[in-house]
């Protein structure tokens, strides 16, 4: 997902643009999220290709390596938050974690991560439509939480994004245990900007490394990868 401009665009201006840091995008609807899983749904049934993995593929090593480096107990319950195509939990199960869980709002994402997982022979991953603003009860108890994009979509929904990521912010904690881990990995915020959106319940842990550019002489990062582990209530 590319970074939209930020600041005031058309229909951007007074006290509302303070609020939102980036132009309202067709990325932050559901109706867009359906549209290119429908897409690739046709493509998997057509080719049996599973489509775009968000970040590429070093963004699921960077997550597995950081569990496996904790020792992050096999069988702890894992929320993939917004799952897409559910190739993460994929990568996960092959990687031993046994106790998975992949939610999105899209229903055309959640078929297709049925037909990967079918296809992968991965019955034991729990697949399910939710929206994470309006999480269902027995969503609780994640020992860890993944979201790898979704936080950035959710960012851009034209619909005031800012009440959407505040209660972004309540679900996770409804979801995520005390002391649970939360691994975001973004490319609309920066590491300072996420610091702030989760002040409140978290403390950051680590940041992961990402791939960097040098600009002009200056070096970036163009995705955020970070830790944050859930406060003690
Ligand atoms: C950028 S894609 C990332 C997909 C996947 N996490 C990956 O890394 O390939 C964002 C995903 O978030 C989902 N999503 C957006 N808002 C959501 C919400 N409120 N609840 C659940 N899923 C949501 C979209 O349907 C889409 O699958």
């Amino acid at each position: 997902m590319a970074r939209p401009q930020r600041g005031a665009g058309p229909g951007m201006a007074g006290p509302a643009a303070a609020e939102e840091p980036f132009s309202p995008s067709v990325l932050g609807t559901r109706e867009h999220w359906d549209a290119a899983y429908d897409r690739e749904l046709q493509t998997f049934q057509d080719i049996g290709d599973a489509g775009e993995v968000w970040f590429g593929e070093e963004s699921m090593t960077r997550i597995i390596r950081w569990l496996e480096k904790q020792k992050v107990p096999l069988d702890s319950p894992v929320l993939d938050i917004g799952t897409g195509n559910g190739v993460l939990l994929i990568e996960l199960a092959k990687s031993g974690y046994t106790n998975l869980t992949g939610i999105d709002y899209s229903p055309s994402a959640i078929q297709l991560s049925e037909k990967v997982r079918e296809k992968e022979g991965m019955s034991s991953i729990k697949l399910k439509v939710e929206d994470f603003l309006a999480p269902s009860a027995e969503l609780s108890g994640f020992q860890i939480c993944i979201d790898k994009g979704t936080f950035d979509a959710i960012s851009l929904n034209p619909d005031n994004a800012a009440a959407k990521r505040k209660q972004y912010v309540r679900s996770l904690c409804t979801v995520l245990k005390p002391e649970g881990f939360f691994l975001i990995t973004s490319c609309n915020w920066t590491k300072e900007e996420l610091l702030n959106e989760f002040r409140e319940g978290f403390e950051v842990l680590e940041e992961l490394p990402t791939p960097k550019f040098c600009f002009g002489g200056r070096i970036g990062n163009s995705v955020t990868a970070l830790v944050f582990q859930r406060q003690k209530n």
